[in-house]
């Protein structure tokens, strides 16, 4: 009796699980799947790999490097094709591959203390390399001194600290595979030997990544060139989305996983390169941006932007709807660079004090005056608008097409410091600024708006 008692009871608690997981997974659906990405914001890119070895000089050769017939580009992941390094060669850094100082907890750490959301790194860039332990591929960490579950720790350190993660995967190049797609310049692959590639490596490894990571989003990488129009036909495109929807409802796909036509099948829109539309788009996007020119670490690249410039880039694609994707090229050690890490912590500082006027917020749908970007969102059942002044403004009054009557008080956001505002006329409010925060001497300013 109380055998079956207990064989009951085990069925009882099985069909709950049950339909408690069906429940859970019925609630993610095309129309929600985006929400967090939309609330987020800020993510943190990263790309590292066999290329990070190189650090942008071959050869006594540095990019850009002119000599070379494609060697003008920054791009240090890049630089296998763009300075001709033999296959050979390139494929023996394999071997040198060992990241002794890396710490997946220290990355993540740093990511959430700048603000950042989400954490997106190449599993596996252009060159075929694949940042994991892959069954179909021996060009991987496995073959590496290093050998380490690199993509496990730092999977396990984001949902320590809160973040969503993700992959890039280069689904059309591949230089490794006899049948990947390779650069415009060099000869080209026939359809046959592309779909050979794409069956016996690019879905097998985007299997492999969802069954052992269950990743929060795929970045897929096209940009519009011959490649994609040859390679990437629509059907191959669908193909991919299907096996991934199908394996795993809840991860978002990129729009470059096409370029040319990404299809109303993905999640967001990916702009190219350092893009920064200059208006609303109506689907959710991001913009993937980097700290220099080069994604690949590259020891001579010293572009630096500031941390106010990439406040601004952050605080202008938020108020377009848009999300900004930052890129780092960690060294071979596994470290971030020091200059990255400064910038992170600068922006984290910026972070800490006026987030709020980013996370979870909606586009504004007024014309807000030049250098000033809108948002608003509701705080337990108060309605607020943020204008953050992203440069020097030429004139310390600032005129916004909101109703006087429609406006409670205006504050910053960081300091509290009330700020005076009077009808301009019917239509519109005039806010009166000091002049240290209309020179923007103290960085980017965010004007808190408590509406009625
Ligand atoms: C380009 C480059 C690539 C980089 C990517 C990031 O597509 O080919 O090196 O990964 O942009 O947006």
């Amino acid at each position: 009796m109380n055998k079956q008692l207990n064989t009951c009871r085990k069925w009882v608690w099985v069909l709950m699980l049950l339909t408690f997981t069906k429940s859970h997974a019925q609630t993610i659906t095309a129309a929600n799947r985006a929400d967090w990405f939309k609330d987020a914001r800020f993510g943190m890119f990263i790309h590292w790999g066999l290329y990070s070895i190189l650090g942008g000089t071959y050869d006594g050769h540095t990019l850009p490097d002119e000599s070379f017939e494609n060697g003008n580009s920054w791009y240090a992941e890049w630089i296998q094709q763009r300075l001709e390094v033999p296959r050979d060669v390139y494929r023996a850094l394999v071997k040198q591959f060992d990241p002794s100082k890396f710490d997946a907890d220290s990355w993540i750490k740093e990511a959430r203390d700048a603000g950042m959301k989400y954490f997106v790194i190449t599993a596996k860039h252009h060159d075929g390399f694949a940042l994991w332990d892959s069954k179909v591929s021996t060009y991987d960490i496995g073959s590496t001194p290093y050998k380490k579950d690199i993509l496990g720790e730092l999977a396990r350190a984001c949902k320590k600290y809160g973040l969503k993660y993700g992959f890039y995967y280069s689904h059309c190049e591949d230089w490794d595979h006899p049948g990947g797609a390779t650069p415009s310049w060099t000869p080209q692959k026939s359809d046959a030997q592309f779909e050979q590639y794409w069956n016996e490596k690019c879905l097998p490894q985007v299997t492999e990544l969802i069954q052992r990571y269950s990743p929060d989003l795929f970045w897929f990488d096209t940009w519009g060139d011959k490649q994609e129009k040859i390679f990437i036909s629509d059907k191959r495109r669908d193909q991919l989305i299907a096996l991934i929807r199908k394996q795993s409802p809840k991860t978002l796909i990129n729009g470059r996983i096409s370029w040319l036509n990404p299809g109303n099948d993905i999640d967001f829109l990916e702009m190219m390169d350092n893009e920064y539309p200059p208006e609303l788009l109506q689907r959710p996007w991001q913009t993937p941006a980097t700290m220099v020119h080069s994604w690949g670490w590259h020891a001579k690249d010293y572009n630096w932007k500031t941390a106010r410039e990439m406040v601004g880039y952050l605080v202008s694609n938020t108020s377009k709807g848009g999300n900004y994707l930052l890129n780092i090229g960690p060294k071979p050690d596994g470290t971030f660079p020091a200059m990255a890490v400064r910038r992170l912590r600068e922006i984290g500082g910026w972070m800490a004090a006026n987030a709020e006027a980013l996370y979870g917020t909606d586009p504004v749908l007024i014309k807000a005056p030049q250098h000033v970007c809108l948002t608003q969102k509701s705080i337990n059942g108060k309605n607020y608008m943020y204008a953050s002044l992203v440069h020097a403004l030429a004139d310390s009054r600032i005129v916004l097409p909101v109703s006087y009557d429609a406006i409670n008080s205006i504050h910053i956001l960081d300091t509290g410091m009330p700020i005076k505002f009077e009808d301009a006329d019917n239509k519109s409010i005039a806010i009166l600024l000091p002049q240290k925060t209309a020179l923007a001497d103290d960085g980017v300013t965010v004007l808190k708006i408590a509406l009625k």
